[in-house]
């Protein structure tokens, strides 16, 4: 380990395009070049890496490619499955022929039920997609208003019934079965055209929704104790179980081309085919939102279908994603040597409660780097259920840490959170090597949560200042909450490096930061706002929280919607399109 943190980078930007990164989704993942120089620095070769939050286990692959080991853990079934996933290495050419193998086998069993007929040609062709809307009834005469069909060309929604002019509100219309609008197939010459649904069309869905098979779809139920099932709004929509969110061509092609998966024969190319197939899971369906631009991705981090989605091609999807799984195993493995053999470095993952890692001696790891979970943004556990129906088995969710905001678990969801990162802290600090380091990765736009974390890190008995804060910007804009005045999501978050003291020693008590200290670290840091630089209000509140950790103080009360305000009040606003700083008199400064 290298004792000079200088090569660490201050501001550690992720861009989201790696073949890593983007070959299997799973919420707010850290890149893999992200992490790499953190254990680099903090890790000599052949040394061992641990997260208790492993996630997909993005800081396994950083230590395999640098020829460290890591330890894993989450409780996360689906973080497990997807870690394995990406660390599992095939040869591309078994890879290949085995994939083409079973989306033969899936298509065969699937028969004709991905058939349409193109105007002008006799031929039965496959469709590629196919645009459904979804239909409102209108409550003062019954009209059926198919909302894809009364969208103006730029794609705002209607805002009249068009038969009784009755003002069109779409939270309160009563919903009608989604209609198939158009589809999408491809010429003889294989341009993609599309067309009008036909009554060719509607047979084959009708006849899908009718099979026997449809019973058989592996699915959950995502129950009303759910956070998700209230913020989602499944009950109103009627969406209880994870199959429901599969239109019924699809949820058949999935079925058939997981049984064929299942049936490969060699265990690490049936691995990297589940992964992939469990990576097209959101795209496969109703949650893949159409937009007249270009298709809009599935919100990962809710069960948001939207008025218009696709359907689109499971056995496409399939072979895309498998011809991305290379080039991710291409990029992860290009050094081969650090692989296999007695040199090649190991990585392990264990479903357990970061709270109790029993599995993991004292004093037995090097370097710790973690990402825990933010508070109450985002629910993993019940995110998950969507892909895990199809594995089969559930993540144990008891012991999650997240702040609940609505049903039974919310009394007491702060304190509970807050006892579970200390006693994960304390596990951590148990397995490090005494001097050692840990780096937290957190965002979180309530200074409570940020005080939260800092209290539990000390009470762990870490050193209380960290050693480095670095910003980390995973380049995504924020511009609600600026031009709205209210909360907005936080894109940049910081990672924070701090020390496992050489013997047990007193932890110097950190300052409070009062109401006047927040208010001059906001001023300095407006001051601060380079002129040129497009800087978003996350940057900004990253760097004040960096600024106030580094002068010993406690976050508390240094919220994002105080420094929203203070950013109107000195007069920027939000570029609409970037998310970048303008001051309102200068409009093209940071745009
Ligand atoms: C921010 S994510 C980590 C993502 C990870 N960095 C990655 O690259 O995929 C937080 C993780 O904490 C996990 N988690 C929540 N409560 C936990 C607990 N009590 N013990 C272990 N893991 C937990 C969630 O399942 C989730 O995978």
């Amino acid at each position: 380990m290298k004792g000079d943190f200088s090569p660490l980078p201050e501001t550690v930007t992720a861009p989201r395009t790696d073949p890593i990164y983007n070959c299997h989704g799973y919420l707010t993942k850290v890149p893999v070049a992200a992490i790499e120089p953190f254990i680099s620095t903090f890790t000599n070769s052949g040394e061992t890496v641990a997260d208790l939050f492993a996630g997909s286990g993005m800081t396994g692959l950083a230590a395999l490619r640098l020829g460290r080991n890591a330890r894993l853990s989450d409780i996360s079934v689906l973080g497990r499955h997807i870690a394995n996933g990406y660390a599992t290495r095939v040869s591309p050419q078994s890879l290949r022929a085995a994939a083409e193998e079973v989306v033969a086998k899936a298509r065969a069993a699937l028969g004709d039920l991905y058939g349409t007929r193109r105007q002008g040609e006799e031929r039965w062709v496959e469709m590629v997609r196919t645009i459904w809307s979804f239909t409102y009834i209108c409550p003062s005469c019954g009209f059926n208003l198919i909302y894809f069909r009364h969208l103006s060309e730029g794609g705002a929604p209607p805002k009249k019934c068009p038969d009784c002019s009755a003002m069109f509100v779409r939270r309160q219309w009563p919903r009608g079965p989604d209609a198939p609008i158009e589809v999408v197939s491809r010429s003889p010459e294989g341009r993609l055209t599309d067309q009008p649904v036909t009554d060719f069309d509607r047979k084959l869905i009708a006849k899908a929704a009718a099979d026997v098979r449809q019973k058989d779809v592996p699915s959950l139920e995502i129950d009303e104790e759910r956070e998700m099932f209230s913020r989602s709004g499944l009950g109103k929509a009627g969406l209880v179980q994870t199959r429901d969110f599969f239109c019924p061509r699809n949820a058949i092609a999935l079925l058939e081309l997981w049984r064929a998966i299942n049936g490969v024969e060699f265990e690490d190319v049936r691995q990297k085919l589940r992964f992939a197939f469990t990576a097209i899971l959101p795209r496969a369906s109703r949650r893949y939102q159409w937009s007249a631009q270009r298709p809009l991705n599935a919100q990962n981090q809710t069960y948001y279908i939207a008025p218009v989605y696709y359907e689109w091609n499971v056995f496409e999807l399939f072979e895309r994603k498998v011809a991305a799984a290379l080039r991710s195993d291409e990029a992860l493995f290009e050094d081969s040597s650090l692989f296999g053999g007695a040199a090649g470095a190991d990585v392990d993952y264990v479903l357990a409660s970061a709270n109790h890692v029993p599995h993991l001696s004292s004093e037995s790891i090097d370097y710790v780097f973690t990402d825990p979970p933010f508070g109450s943004n985002i629910f993993y556990s019940d995110m998950s259920l969507f892909h895990e129906a199809w594995l089969g088995e559930v993540t144990a969710h008891a012991t999650e840490a997240v702040v609940h905001t609505t049903g039974k678990r919310k009394t007491g969801a702060a304190e509970r959170y807050e006892a579970l990162l200390s006693s994960a802290f304390a596990e951590a600090f148990r397995i490090l090597k005494p001097g050692r380091y840990m780096s937290v990765v957190f965002g979180n736009s309530s200074g409570r949560i940020w005080g939260l974390v800092q209290r539990a890190i000390r009470s762990a008995g870490f050193r209380a200042t960290p050693v480095h804060v670095a910003i980390l910007d995973k380049g995504q804009r924020s511009v609600k909450g600026l031009n709205s005045g209210s909360e907005s999501v936080v894109t940049v978050d910081l990672i924070l490096t701090i020390q496992k003291p050489m013997s047990a020693e007193s932890v110097p008590d950190t300052h409070v930061l009062r109401n006047g200290d927040t208010q001059r670290l906001i001023a300095e840091a407006i001051r601060e706002i380079p002129e040129n630089a497009s800087h978003n209000a996350s940057h900004v509140y990253a760097r004040i929280l960096r600024k106030a950790i580094q002068q010993h103080y406690i976050l508390d009360e240094l919220h994002l919607t105080d420094v929203l305000l203070a950013l109107r009040d000195a007069g920027y606003i939000a570029n609409r399109k970037t998310g970048s700083l303008i001051l309102a008199n200068s409009r093209s400064a940071t745009a």
